[in-house]
């Protein structure tokens, strides 16, 4: 098939198009309009239909696999791998929702899940999907600001989580971080459930925390129907990064979310139904949401979940995992494959990995050298891919499932069907032409299985994503874009304050404000500087209310470290700067504004660009010395 062809029908005739594709998961009654777009740009998709995550995820497999395998846990830091079938894990999710149920959650409760990646975990999201309840998962990475901040705006009536984690064999505990946001939040969850690796050992707090362990067995033959919901309710909600200090709920809806992820199985990644998918992701980000847990599982297939590094105990794991199951879908970050790079190559070829029919790679630009070496390395197919925690499945790539289209190195692609992306002109909205530089837009309606809303802000929803283009009411993804003669894409980096780092989005606001918080900091400004590892690492500009704090080598290296231990502590060491340089001033306009992009120039070694706004020019020349130490 023509895969232009088919991308313009999906804009043209996107009932025609959606309708079909609908057809991909199981509803419980039909929807009577394939998409209500009344009022712009809040797109309802299958509206009236009747469906559930959790029923097309496994119930609906259970006729045909039931014996199949549908979960396959790894842990390389505690050394356990166990399997769950269909069947299995349809015990387990009955289970854990009977508990919930038990615990007070109802259809439309928030439940907040804070959990290393066990697979207890995922039961917990697929119960919530189950009973209809709304769950929100934060990464296991943050700590207890970050964790505050959303167990505050979703208001959860359960939290679930762990006595702790592991990365790279040291025991990370998370009942503490997790008593101390819940006593920072206003909002107080009435339960918290509690699952006991006996990693670190904990205090439970009672009448509140519940232990996982004496629950479950209370309610082992546990069998709780599918509710079924209405293709709009909301299915999750997940934090994201953006200009402002407070994370965004980017909210997902129920059929629309299926129907994107079942039909990207198909015509993106290729999977059948017994096949093995393998994804390195978290499930506290939305990469993990898709596919880790729901895409492979709506669509037939088992998925590993796998807790531990690409090194530990060797650099070979992810090989043997993929040969070990005969994974034939893989999705990583460039990240962990510039992680491998710097290990002995051998492990590579150690294992036999044709089972895979191509190895995805997203979250961050796929720079060239690695995007060759990986490919040369494994000899099997390279796919890039762009998209975010708003869209929920990708926007940029190639659809192979539909044509062989050729791929470009450094490009991720094409738009994807139900995406009518656009170049836009930053000052003038306007469309510009091959070869030049502007903002990827999205013109609505966005298509299944992106976000509905901002979880309780339709406002903010609105004035963040589709008004900051002058002239006309479009999705910006706050990334700036070319696309050449032949219609592919290249990602040149946010238009915003949002880094990446190894993959993780964080936003500069919140860094900044952790810092803040330390008692001898007068001001700051993150941004993010390139890195050769992790893409870019958070680099730090504080000015002391007291100069004398940091006179001498010493003074400052002490004061460095305390500030990188108030970042790892309210946020968690993924947000912690690579490095905290103290300078008298920060560049800033006339009018008050920090200069982080010529900042980041001067980190990264590049013309600051126009600095004619600038008030005080000796302050961005400072701080070039002070980078250059
Ligand atoms: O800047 C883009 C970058 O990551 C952002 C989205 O991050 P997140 O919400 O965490 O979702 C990740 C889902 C894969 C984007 O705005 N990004 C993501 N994928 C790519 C990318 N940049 C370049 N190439 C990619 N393939």
């Amino acid at each position: 098939m023509d895969y232009r062809s088919v991308h313009r029908r999906s804009i043209e005739d996107r009932a025609g198009f959606w309708g079909e594709e609908a057809a991909r998961i199981e509803w419980q009654t039909p929807f009577t309009e394939v998409l209500d777009y009344s009022r712009p740009p809040f797109a309802r998709w299958f509206v009236g239909g009747t469906t559930n995550l959790c029923h097309n995820a496994i119930d609906r497999w259970l006729p045909t696999q039931a014996d199949s395998r549908a979960l396959v846990f790894v842990s390389t830091e505690t050394n356990e791998e166990r399997v769950y079938t269909f069947a299995e894990l349809h015990r387990e999710v009955q289970r854990m929702a009977a508990m919930m149920l038990a615990l007070g959650v109802a259809r439309g409760d928030r439940v907040l899940i804070y959990m290393p990646m066990i697979p207890e975990a995922t039961f917990a999201m697929l119960a919530c999907a189950r009973i209809g309840a709304v769950h929100s998962v934060v990464f296991g990475g943050f700590a207890s600001v970050s964790l505050a901040s959303r167990i505050e705006d979703a208001a959860p009536k359960l939290v679930v989580s762990a006595d702790g984690g592991s990365r790279g064999g040291k025991v990370v505990p998370y009942k503490p971080l997790l008593d101390e946001a819940i006593r920072l939040s206003a909002h107080k969850p009435a339960r918290v459930l509690m699952v006991d690796r006996k990693l670190a050992a904990f205090e439970p707090v009672a009448g509140r925390d519940e232990d996982y362990a004496a629950l479950r067995a209370t309610h082992f033959d546990a069998q709780v129907p599918v509710t079924w919901l209405e293709s709009n309710e909301c299915s999750y909600i997940l934090y994201t990064s953006g200009t402002t200090g407070k994370p965004k709920g980017v909210q997902r809806d129920v059929g629309g979310y299926a129907v994107a992820l079942a039909s990207s199985m198909k015509h993106i990644f290729r999977g059948s139904p017994g096949e093995t998918y393998f994804c390195t992701s978290d499930i506290g980000w939305v990469v993990g949401h898709s596919y880790i847990v729901y895409g492979p599982l709506i669509g037939g297939m088992a998925t590993i979940l796998y807790e531990g590094t690409p090194v530990r105990p060797d650099a070979g794991i992810l090989w043997r995992l993929v040969e070990r199951y005969a994974v034939t879908v893989m999705f990583s970050a460039p990240t962990a494959i510039r992680v491998l790079k710097k290990q002995d190559p051998s492990w590579l070829s150690k294992y036999d990995v044709s089972s895979l029919k191509a190895l995805f790679l997203a979250g961050e630009p796929l720079d060239e050298p690695t995007s060759k070496w990986i490919a040369e390395s494994i000899g099997r197919p390279i796919v890039d891919n762009y998209w975010q925690t708003e869209t929920g499945w990708p926007i940029l790539t190639v659809a192979h499932g539909i044509e062989e289209t050729p791929t470009k190195i450094g490009s991720p692609g094409l738009p994807m069907y139900g995406y009518d992306v656009r170049l836009l002109h930053e000052q003038t909205g306007e469309e510009v032409g091959a070869n030049e530089k502007a903002v990827v837009a999205i013109v609505p309606p966005l298509p299944p299985g992106c976000m509905q809303t901002i979880w309780g802000d339709d406002k903010r929803f609105v004035s963040t994503y589709f008004d900051s283009i002058p002239g006309r009411q479009v999705y910006s993804t706050f990334d700036w874009g070319i696309r050449d003669e032949d219609g592919y894409y290249f990602i040149l980096g946010r238009t915003d304050d949002v880094i990446n780092v190894a993959g993780h989005r964080l936003g500069t606001r919140e860094i900044e404000e952790s810092i803040s918080s330390h008692a001898a900091i007068a001001e700051c400004a993150v941004v993010g500087v390139a890195d050769a590892l992790k893409g870019q690492v958070a680099v730090a500009f504080a000015v002391l209310k007291d100069p004398a704090d940091a006179a001498t080598p010493q003074q400052r290296l002490a004061l460095e470290g305390a500030v990188m231990g108030v970042v790892d502590r309210q946020l968690g060491a993924v947000a912690r700067p690579a490095r905290v340089h103290f300078v008298n001033l920060l560049p800033k306009t006339r009018s008050g504004k920090v200069l982080r992009r010529s900042i980041q120039a001067v980190c990264e070694g590049r013309d600051p660009g126009d600095l004619t706004t600038i008030e005080d020019p000796g302050a961005l020349e400072a701080l070039k010395q002070t980078v250059r130490g």
